[in-house]
C-alpha cells in the first residue's frame, strides 16, 4: 500500500513529541534500529532529533531526520536547497575554523564548483582502470579465503579476510607501496571510528578530543599524500595517485582527494563485505540459491548492499527555507538522510526485511543519489562480486559462529568482528 500521500495541512504538520531517537551512535551498535526507522517513516518522515552530548562529544543544535525513500532521494538530488557546502556532510557540526578547510573536499561542495573536481576525479577513476584490478582482487580474495579454510574454517571474517581485502585493493588502486598500507588503516580508523570507545581518542593540548576532520588530525596524512604524489611524478605507474598527481590539481586539492578516497574507499567495502556475509548467514535459503547459481552474483550483491548499507546517513544543510513531507525547514537547519531507512521503506520495497537475492527492481540508495552519487560504486561492486564468487568457490557455505561486534557510529554501519564457520566444499 502506498502511504506516501502528502500529509494534510502542508507546512503546518505538528511534530509528535514521543519520537524514537536515531541519533545516539550507541543505538546503532546493536544493529540498525529498524523498528525506530519504521515508526519515523510512518508517523514523522521528517522528524526532529535532539543532539545531546554523547561519549565526550559536545551537544549540537539538533537536526531533521529524513527516513522515507522518496524524500531521501529528493534531498540528495536537490543540491541547491540541501547544501553539502554550508555545514559539510557529517551530523556533527565542524568547528567554524575548520569549515573552510573541509570545504576543499568535493564531498563538501555544491554544484557548480563540485562539478569541476568531480570531472577531474572521474577522468582518473576510469572504468578501464578499475576493471584491470579484477584479477588482482580475485587472487587476493582466493588467498585470504584459502588461508581461512586452512585454519580450520572457523575465523573472525573481519580480521582474517575482509579488512585486508578492502584495504589492499584500495592501496593497489591508489598506488600506495605495500610497506605503507598500515598507515592508511590507522588514518581511516581515526576518522571513521571516532565515536567508538574502542578507538583511543586523539586529544588536543587541552585534553579535548580532536575533531577527526580537523587540519591538526590530518596533517600526517596530508604530508604523506604530498610525498607520494612527488614520487609518482618521478615514477609514474598505472594507478590513481599517478593520474591525480599529473593533473592540474592544486596541492591542497590533491591532499583532500587522497583523504576522501582513503576514507570513502576503505571503510565502506570493509563494512559491506562482512555485512553481506552476515545477511547470508541469517538467510540460509537465500544462501543456498546463491551457492547453487540460481541468482546472479551482481543482483545478489545489490540486494546485500540494500539490506546492509555501509553508510547509515549523510548530512545536508538547508540553503533556504523549504518544506519537505509537509514539514517546514528553516534556512540553516541540518537535514540528515538515513540511507538504511530508505532502503527498507515499504512504500518502495515489497517485504523490505526479506532478503531476496533476485530482487528487481532494486532502487536502493546505498551509493547515494544526485550530484554526489558514489564515484567508486563500480570499484566497490567489482570487489564485492569477486569476493562472493571466491567465497562460493572456496567453501560449501557459511554460518555464524558467534555474535558480531558492531561499530559505535551513526555514520558507518561498521562490523568490528564477525566469527563465522566456512563449511567444507
Ligand atoms: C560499498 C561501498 C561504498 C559505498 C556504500 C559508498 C557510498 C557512498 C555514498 C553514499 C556517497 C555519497 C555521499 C554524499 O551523498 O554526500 C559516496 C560518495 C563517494 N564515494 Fe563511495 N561508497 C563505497 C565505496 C567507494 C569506493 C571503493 C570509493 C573509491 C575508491 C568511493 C569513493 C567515493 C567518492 C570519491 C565519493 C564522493 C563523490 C562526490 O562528492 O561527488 N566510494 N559513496
Amino acid at each position: 500500500m502506498d502511504t506516501s500521500a502528502p500529509l494534510p495541512q502542508a507546512g503546518a504538520v505538528k511534530q509528535p513529541t514521543d519520537l524514537p531517537d536515531v541519533f545516539d551512535p550507541r543505538i546503532h551498535a546493536a544493529g540498525p534500529p529498524h523498528d525506530a526507522f519504521r515508526e519515523l517513516r510512518d508517523r514523522a518522515p521528517v522528524a526532529w532529533q535532539e543532539e545531546p552530548a554523547v561519549l565526550g562529544w559536545p551537544a549540537g543544535p539538533g537536526f531533521w531526520a529524513v527516513t522515507r525513500h522518496a524524500d531521501v532521494v529528493r534531498v540528495l538530488k536537490e543540491a541547491g536547497t540541501y547544501s553539502s557546502w554550508l555545514g559539510a556532510t557529517q551530523i556533527r557540526d565542524p568547528a567554524p575554523a575548520d569549515l573552510p578547510f573541509i570545504r576543499r573536499m568535493m564531498l563538501n561542495q555544491d554544484p557548480p564548483e563540485h562539478g569541476g573536481l568531480r570531472r577531474l576525479a572521474a577522468r582518473a577513476f576510469t572504468p578501464g582502470r578499475v576493471a584491470r584490478f579484477e584479477e588482482t582482487a580475485r587472487v587476493r580474495a582466493r588467498a585470504l579465503l584459502a588461508a581461512a579454510v586452512a585454519d580450520g574454517g572457523e575465523v573472525d571474517l573481519v580480521r582474517a579476510v575482509t579488512d585486508d581485502y578492502a584495504l589492499l585493493n584500495l592501496t593497489d588502486l591508489l598506488g600506495v607501496p605495500p610497506g605503507d598500507r598500515g598507515l592508511l588503516h590507522t588514518w581511516t580508523e581515526r576518522v571513521i571510528a571516532y565515536q567508538d570507545p574502542d578507538e583511543p581518542a586523539v586529544l588536543d593540548a587541552g585534553g579535548k578530543p580532536l575533531n577527526p576532520r580537523s587540519p591538526a588530525m590530518l596533517a600526517e596524512m596530508f604530508g604523506y599524500a604530498q610525498e607520494l604524489a612527488a614520487y609518482k611524478r618521478k615514477h609514474p605507474a598505472d594507478d590513481l595517485m599517478t593520474a591525480l598527481a599529473t593533473t592540474e590539481l592544486a596541492d591542497a586539492e590533491l591532499e583532500m582527494f587522497f583523504f576522501l578516497l582513503t576514507v570513502a574507499g576503505n571503510d565502506t567495502v570493509r563494512s559491506a563485505a562482512p555485512g553481506s556475509v552476515l545477511a547470508l548467514c541469517g538467510n540460509p535459503g537465500e544462501q543456498r540459491r546463491l551457492w547453487r547459481g540460481e541468482v546472479g552474483t551482481d543482483t545478489a550483491v545489490d540486494e546485500l548492499l540494500r539490506v546492509h548499507p555501509p553508510v547509515l546517513s549523510f548530512r545536508r544543510t538547508a540553503a533556504r527555507a523549504t518544506e519537505l513531507a509537509g514539514v517546514r525547514i528553516a534556512e540553516g537547519d541540518k537535514v540528515v538522510v538515513f540511507h538504511v531507512s530508505a532502503n527498507h521503506d515499504e512504500r518502495v520495497f515489497p517485504d523490505p526485511h526479506r532478503l531476496d537475492l533476485g530482487r528487481r527492481p532494486n532502487p536502493h540508495v546505498s551509493f547515494g543519489d544526485g550530484p554526489h552519487v558514489c564515484l567508486g560504486a563500480h570499484f566497490a561492486r567489482l570487489q564485492l562480486r569477486v569476493f562472493h564468487e571466491e567465497l562460493r568457490a572456496c567453501c560449501g557455505g557459511v554460518e555464524a559462529a558467534g555474535e558480531p561486534r558492531r561499530l559505535v557510529s551513526n555514520f558507518i554501519n561498521g562490523i568490528k568482528s564477525s566469527p563465522v564457520r566456512l563449511r567444507e566444499p
